[in-house]
């Protein structure tokens, strides 16, 4: 028996992977994935070696760019937001997570996967709905849901018992949960729980604090092609070089905090922190390329099969049909997104300064207020407005004749 573990090198992941051999005495093999969350591999791989984990059965990968080009970007053509305002940072990275560990699984002849992810969260839904969907007679193995080691000191104790070594600032209570790749950092648990409470500033990792950003605007522009971003001030530059860059300007500028009470697919409302400094970037930036090249329909009926899409990414459904028929939708309706923003960053705004592009469908002959152009006839209005109008005056007449 061969499990393959989403290994974080982490307290929790390595006491799982302990309880797999102790518990299942199965043969665990590790993958470890860089997505950005700004840790180094070589601690999860001595860590591995360190639990007795054979060195042919540690795999590692820099997912960097295949996550930003392939999973973020077709994302932001979107414009997707969960409930309003959450960007998708941590919904979006678990499918790629578990697409590899299934490959991985192929490869070495393992029957099972396993993850770190609670009993009570959307992640364990997202890991597994990938799983099913790729590997439709996977075992999987979620120990949070079998295991008997419910509380803390519990936990510390079998890692004391299995030699495996407790960092000192994991002896206490963890503070709380972090998630964090290329397009954000999610905060959740214990001192978060109160959403009546504002998060201690030690919370963040990710942004400056607006009120400590600098009291100059910095100026970027944004190139754009068929809805992905693919430069920034004329350089062209790679997917996931682009965010990481955004993100050291969000940074600085105290962009893309979020505190956010929202609804988890297994039920309950969760309270967390977000911050997602380039993705808030590149959010407005993609809307501001979007409002000179796409047309009114094509933006409308974008925007409302956004919430659909949104929902299905959060709940774990990048690998179904319904995804997969909306983002062609989307996706055809980039051909024309291409051209040049320009924003200025301001102590936690991110504020439109210009846009232009060889596609654009701004007309400013048609528009102004100046002398008209001959494609618009101003007498034309007229009759516009009273077609639209007949319905209203009919209701009005209606409503004055019952005097109400
Ligand atoms: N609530 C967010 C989501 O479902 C983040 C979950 C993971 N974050 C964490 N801090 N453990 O996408
Ligand atoms: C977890 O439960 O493991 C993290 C939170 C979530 O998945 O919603």
């Amino acid at each position: 028996k061969k499990v393959v573990l989403a290994y974080s090198g982490g307290l929790d992941t390595s006491i799982i992977l302990k309880w797999l051999q102790t518990t299942y005495g199965c043969e665990v093999v590790t993958f470890t994935a860089d997505l950005g969350q700004g840790e180094e591999l070589g601690p999860a791989r001595d860590k591995a070696l360190l639990l007795g984990i054979k060195p042919e059965n540690i795999f590692m990968d820099d997912l960097r760019e295949t996550f930003v080009k392939d999973y973020v970007f077709p994302m932001f053509r979107a414009n997707a937001m969960y409930e309003g305002l959450y960007l998708l940072g941590t919904s979006i990275a678990r499918p790629l997570i578990a697409k590899r560990q299934i490959e991985i699984a192929e490869q070495v002849g393992a029957d099972a996967v396993s993850h770190g992810a609670t009993g009570k969260g959307n992640d364990q839904v997202r890991f597994e709905l990938t799983y099913y969907a790729l590997k439709p007679d996977v075992t999987v193995i979620a120990p949070w849901r079998e295991w008997d080691l419910a509380s803390r000191e519990q936990l510390l104790k079998f890692a004391e018992q299995h030699q495996i070594p407790i960092a000192k600032d994991k002896r206490g209570e963890a503070p709380f949960s972090v998630d964090a790749n290329l397009l954000h950092a999610s905060s959740e648990g214990k001192v978060l729980e109160d959403p009546s409470q504002e998060v201690p500033d030690y919370v963040y990792s990710r942004t400056d604090g607006p009120e400590n950003a600098p009291d100059k605007a910095t100026y970027i522009t944004i190139d754009f092609k068929e809805g992905d971003a693919v430069g920034i001030d004329g350089q062209a530059l790679s997917p996931a070089t682009i965010l990481t860059r955004l993100n050291e300007l969000g940074k600085v500028n105290g962009i893309g905090r979020l505190d956010l009470v929202e609804n988890r697919f297994v039920g309950m409302k969760s309270r967390g922190m977000y911050e997602t400094p380039g993705g808030t970037i590149l959010y407005v930036a993609h809307r501001a390329i979007e409002s000179i090249t796409l047309d009114r329909g094509a933006a409308h009926l974008k925007d409302e099969i956004m919430p659909k899409y949104a929902e299905l990414i959060y709940n774990g459904f990048w690998f179904a049909p319904e995804r997969e028929m909306l983002q062609a939708l989307i996706d055809k309706s980039q051909e024309f997104v291409t051209g040049t923003v320009r924003l200025k960053l301001y102590k936690g705004n991110v504020i439109v300064v210009g846009r232009e592009s060889v596609y654009s469908l701004y007309d400013q002959d048609l528009v102004t207020f100046e002398e008209g152009a001959v494609a618009y006839d101003h007498r034309d209005a007229a009759g516009f407005i009273k077609l639209n109008a007949l319905r209203l005056r009919t209701l009005g007449q209606r409503k004055k004749k019952l005097g109400l």
